[in-house]
Formats: C-alpha cells, sequence, structure tokens
C-alpha cells in the first residue's frame, strides 16, 4: 500500500514538473497515426518468446526478464594509456578485472590445475569432432576488463583521456571481450577481424599488444569511420600505420578470393539480430517489417562471411565465430554449414575447439549455457546481465 502512495506521489511530481517545464522544450508524442501498430520490440519480443522458449525451455523466462533489464558493462582498460592512475581509480570504485582475478571457490586453482584445460564429457562433442584448446592452462594476456561485482549494477563514468590524448578505457559488454580471449592470438600473429566495426573486438585484440599485422575490416563507410575514430582515440598513430595496420571496407564475404591461406587469427563478428538490442530499442530494429527479409537473410549471410574467414585463415591457423543472439539458426547450424560447406566446395577440414577451459575460468562472472551443442554461449542472468553472446572457435587442419 505504501509502495502504491510512492508511486502515486511520484507520478503526480512528473506531472507538476512538465507543467513547469516551457511548451517548446516539450517532447511531442508521436502521432497515434503514424506510430507502428506493432513496435519492431515487441515483434523481437514474439518471435523470441517463440523459438526460445522452445530451445532454453525453463531458463528462458529469466533470461527474457534480464534482457529486458539495464545490461551490465564493463571496462577494458587501454594498455596504450596511463594506466596506473586508471586501474586504481576503478579498483577504488569496487571493481575488479575478471580476466585476471577470476573469484569463487578454486578460481585460481582453475588456472593452475596441471590437467588444465580438461574435458567433461567428451562424448557430448564427439560428433563434430572437437579438439582440445591448444592453449597453455595458464591464459596469457594483457587484456584487462574491470567489472562491478554479481548483482552490483553501478554504471561506470565516462572514460577521461591522459595527458597524450589516449582515452582511458572502452566500455563495452564484457561477454564481448570473450571472443577475443578465445581466440587465443599469440605473439607476432597475423590476425583479420572480418565485421570489425564499430571496434570493441578490434581494441580487446590490440590489447594483446602481440599482434604483428592486424588487417581491419567493415562494410560499412560510415561504420568504418566511427572505428577508425575510436582507434585514433585510444592507439597511438605510430600503431595505426600501414606496416601493422590496414583498415578496409570491402564485403567480407569476398574475403576468400581476395586473400586465401594467410592470417594466423580470423575473427568473424557477424551481423545478427542483436537480441538484447531488438527487444530494447525501436531505433535501427531488424524486426521491423520493412527489414523481414534481411533478417531472414542473415544465416546465409552469417555462413557466407564464416566460410570466407576459414578460407582467410592458414592451414593450422584459427578462426573465431561469434555473435550477439541466442539463435541456434544464427549460431550453431552457421557453424555446421560452414563446416560443411568448406569441406564439401573448397577441399578445407577443420576441428571444432573446445573452448570450455574458458567457461570453466569465468563461470563465476558469465553464465553459461549448460550444454551447449556446438560452441558456447553466455546467457543473460539478473545477477550477471551481460550477453547474450555466442562464440565457436575452429581450427583450419588443411
Ligand atoms: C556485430 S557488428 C560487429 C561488431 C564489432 N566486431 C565490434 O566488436 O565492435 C557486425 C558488423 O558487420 C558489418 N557487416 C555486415 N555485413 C558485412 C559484410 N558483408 N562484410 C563485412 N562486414 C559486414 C556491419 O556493418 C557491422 O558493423
Amino acid at each position: 500500500m505504501a509502495a502504491l502512495m510512492d508511486t502515486r506521489i511520484l507520478l503526480r511530481k512528473i506531472k507538476d514538473l512538465r507543467c513547469l517545464t516551457p511548451r517548446r522544450n516539450r517532447v511531442k508524442a508521436k502521432w497515434a497515426g503514424s506510430q507502428p501498430k506493432y513496435p519492431a520490440t515487441n515483434l523481437a519480443l514474439q518471435n523470441f518468446d517463440a523459438t526460445y522458449s522452445l530451445q532454453l525451455g525453463e531458463q528462458w523466462p529469466s533470461v527474457r526478464v534480464s534482457m529486458l533489464c539495464e545490461q551490465k558493462y564493463g571496462a577494458l582498460v587501454n594498455n596504450f594509456s596511463t594506466t596506473e592512475g586508471v586501474i586504481a581509480d576503478l579498483q577504488s570504485q569496487g571493481c575488479r578485472d575478471f580476466i585476471c582475478q577470476p573469484v569463487g571457490v578454486g578460481a585460481l586453482e582453475r588456472l593452475q590445475a596441471p590437467g588444465f584445460p580438461l574435458h567433461d564429457n567428451p562424448s557430448t562433442l564427439e560428433s563434430v569432432g572437437v579438439i582440445q584448446d591448444l592453449a597453455p592452462p595458464r591464459l596469457r594476456t594483457n587484456i584487462k576488463c574491470f567489472v562491478f561485482p554479481g548483482g552490483d549494477i553501478s554504471r561506470f563514468k565516462p572514460s577521461r583521456p591522459d595527458l597524450y590524448g589516449m582515452l582511458g578505457y572502452y566500455l563495452m559488454d564484457a561477454a564481448s571481450i570473450l571472443p577475443a580471449l578465445a581466440l587465443d592470438v599469440q605473439e607476432g600473429h597475423s590476425v583479420l577481424d572480418v565485421c570489425a566495426a564499430p571496434g570493441g573486438k578490434t581494441l580487446a585484440l590490440l590489447q594483446t599488444q602481440a599482434i604483428r599485422f592486424l588487417c581491419v575490416n567493415d562494410i560499412s563507410v560510415s561504420r568504418t569511420y566511427r572505428l577508425q575514430r575510436v582507434l585514433n582515440s585510444y592507439v597511438p598513430k605510430e600503431l595505426l600505420t600501414e606496416e601493422r595496420m590496414r583498415i578496409t571496407s570491402f564485403d567480407g564475404r569476398k574475403w576468400g578470393e581476395i586473400e586465401r591461406d594467410t592470417f594466423d587469427r580470423v575473427l568473424v563478428d557477424v551481423p545478427c539480430t542483436t537480441d538484447r538490442h531488438s527487444v530494447m530499442e525501436d531505433e535501427n530494429n531488424i524486426f521491423k517489417r520493412a527489414r523481414t527479409k534481411e533478417r531472414q537473410r542473415l544465416p546465409q549471410l552469417q555462413t557466407e562471411l564464416l566460410l570466407a574467414g576459414i578460407e582467410a585463415v592458414r592451414p593450422g591457423g584459427q578462426v573465431l565465430y561469434s555473435t550477439c543472439s541466442l539463435s541456434q539458426l544464427q549460431n550453431e547450424y552457421v557453424v555446421e554449414r560452414a563446416m560443411h560447406l568448406a569441406r564439401e566446395e573448397h577441399g578445407i577440414s577443420l576441428q571444432v575447439v573446445d573452448l570450455r577451459p574458458i567457461t570453466r575460468l569465468f563461470k563465476d562472472t558469465f553464465h553459461f549455457a549448460p550444454d551447449p551443442h556446438l560452441g558456447q554461449l553466455v546467457l543473460p542472468h539478473l545477477t550477471a546481465n551481460f550477453g547474450p553472446i555466442y562464440m565457436c572457435k575452429l581450427q583450419r587442419l588443411s
């Protein structure tokens, strides 16, 4: 009853404030006639209710409510800025680096165990030819990403530039760092980022400070400009030279025709239904009726992009496929189809790399889907409201 009274008082106050706002500054509600009968966000929810309730079963209500709540961010520390002050500031706010300081009982033991990484239940993965991750048992990386503790929904302050104009951190969904971590870039590697804009994962890859040559691509010219601006704010000019980096705006599907068998690592972070955005924002929403065909064509586009990434990587190299969707049609089925086409049409054989060591390492920060058929999926959860992020790593054998 008291809560109801409080809400009524609050609503009255908001109404009073509206009267105080000069008419010219008031936001006009949309004309009823021009308002869509079914907003795209509703269509997205209807679609997800129908498909994800089957796919995720009893997990779906919890994932659904989390996607409709405020998403949690992580602060990717910029190693090219003066980091001491930045890290001290983040720590003083109660954040921790989830990569260097995994939490929970036995977290450090999990990192250091002699047999790590381990197979829990290899039989579930045999059908697609899964191999263990060849990464060393300890995750050696310079990537640092700070998060507030589980259940703490504090927001980060905007990052400030240091004396040299470099921003101290980049705010992004902390689960988006996982594909860059899972790609396991080693010293001297050449790396291709096929769909790179606006550049969060590119920036994470650069933080490894191990890449010899980075090729950054996105089909959208305007988004590539945005990516360029991000790089200028975070990376010193000396590292943005032609010898170290190439920025292009090609159709990634054509990469196999441009450059084959070349890169040590390829990241294919494809356009998808961006599930969280689709249930929250009507603007630029792929569930708008006018974009139905574009949405239906996504799995085909994603398959072609992954296939191009597979052609671009050298034999022995690795490709990481990722989306920010829960959809099996855009995740597992795309990987299976691309592997099939690679074998049948290009004679390329691949094996899926087991990413369970990564999920075991970060299980206290993220909520992973319990029994993925192929790859790994971060499920949004109210106590860890990151994701969704799907990732699957492939090693090219021939
Ligand atoms: C999920 S976003 C990438 C996000 C980015 N990796 C990051 O971490 O900031 C997908 C991107 O794919 C790009 N894209 C769509 N079709 C493409 C194509 N055929 N070739 C290359 N890029 C494409 C879009 O412009 C969009 O920027």
